[in-house]
C-alpha cells in the first residue's frame, strides 16, 4: 500500500515567529492527521525552528532545495547532508520555481537527487509542463524527459521517493488543473516508472498533484485512483486550510 501524503511548500515566506506560531497550531490537531504522512518545507532559516517544534510528533519536515555537494567552497549553498543534520527526511528537487526562475536544469536536478538519495533524504522530485506546452500537445513529452533526465542512474525503490506532479501554469494562479487532466498525467508518470522499476515498484510510489490546491478541490483530486496526495504552495501558509486539506487527503 502506498502511502498519503500532503507536503506544506511555504517558499520564501514566513519569519521565525510566524514558523513557530504555525508549528504550534498543526501540532494541535496534528493526533487527528493519521493515515497522511504530513511534511512541511519551510525556508531554511527556519528548519531548526521546526525540529525542535516537531521532533517526537507525527509531522515531518523538509528542505525546498539543495546543491548536490556534500560540503566546500559553494557559497550559499545547503548540502543534503546539512539537512539531514537538522533532522530533515525530505527534500524538494527540481520545483519549477528553481528550473524556471533560478535555471536550474535536468541536469543539476538529477545531482541533487543523486546527493539526496546518498545523504539519506527523500526527494520529492517535481515535475510539470508550461501552458505553451500543455497547447502544444507536449506535455507528456516534457514530463518524460523530466523524470528520464531528473531519475537517471539512481536506485529507486518505492520508500525513497515521491514524485508531484505541478503543471506550471497551475501554480500559484488560482487555476488548478482538472481532477481529470491530472490523474491521466499521473498515470502517465506511473506507468513510466512501472517501466523503469516494474509495476510492483511504481505502484508504491508516492504522486502528488500540485498547483492551486485548496479545501475545495482537493477531494476531487483524492477520488482519482494514481492521485496520492498534493504539494500544497499558497493554501499551506494558513494552518487551517492545510490541516483541513491534510485531513481530506486522510480521509479519501
Ligand atoms: P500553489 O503552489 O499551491 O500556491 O499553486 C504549489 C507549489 O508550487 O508547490
Amino acid at each position: 500500500m502506498r502511502k498519503k501524503v500532503a507536503i506544506a511548500n511555504w517558499k520564501m515566506n514566513k519569519t521565525r515567529r510566524e514558523a513557530g506560531q504555525f508549528c504550534q497550531q498543526l501540532n494541535q490537531v496534528a493526533a487527528e492527521l493519521t493515515g497522511v504522512e504530513v511534511i512541511v518545507c519551510p525556508p531554511y532559516t527556519a528548519l531548526d525552528l521546526l525540529a525542535e517544534q516537531f521532533s517526537g510528533t507525527s509531522i515531518h519536515w523538509g528542505g525546498q532545495n539543495c546543491f548536490w555537494e556534500e560540503k566546500g567552497a559553494y557559497t550559499g549553498e545547503i548540502s543534503p547532508w546539512m539537512l539531514r543534520d537538522l533532522g530533515c527526511q525530505y527534500v524538494i528537487i527540481g520545483h519549477s520555481e528553481r528550473r524556471q526562475i533560478i535555471g536550474e536544469t535536468d541536469r543539476d536536478i538529477n545531482r541533487k537527487m543523486a546527493a539526496a538519495l546518498q545523504a539519506g533524504l527523500i526527494p520529492i522530485l517535481c515535475v510539470g509542463e508550461t501552458l505553451q506546452e500543455r497547447e502544444d500537445q507536449l506535455a507528456k513529452e516534457v514530463v518524460r524527459r523530466q523524470l528520464e533526465q531528473g531519475l537517471t542512474d539512481l536506485e529507486l525503490d518505492a520508500e525513497g521517493l515521491v514524485i508531484a506532479y505541478e503543471p506550471i501554469w497551475a501554480i500559484g494562479t488560482g487555476v488548478n488543473a482538472s481532477s481529470d487532466d491530472a490523474q491521466e498525467m499521473i498515470g502517465f508518470i506511473r506507468d513510466y516508472l512501472a517501466a523503469q522499476v516494474g509495476q510492483a515498484v511504481a505502484g508504491d510510489i508516492p504522486i502528488l498533484y500540485g498547483g492551486s490546491v485548496r479545501e475545495d478541490n482537493i477531494t476531487d483530486f483524492m477520488a482519482k485512483p494514481d492521485i496520492d496526495g498534493a504539494l500544497i504552495g499558497g493554501a499551506s501558509l494558513d494552518v487551517n486550510a492545510f490541516a483541513a486539506i491534510a485531513r481530506s487527503i486522510a480521509d479519501a
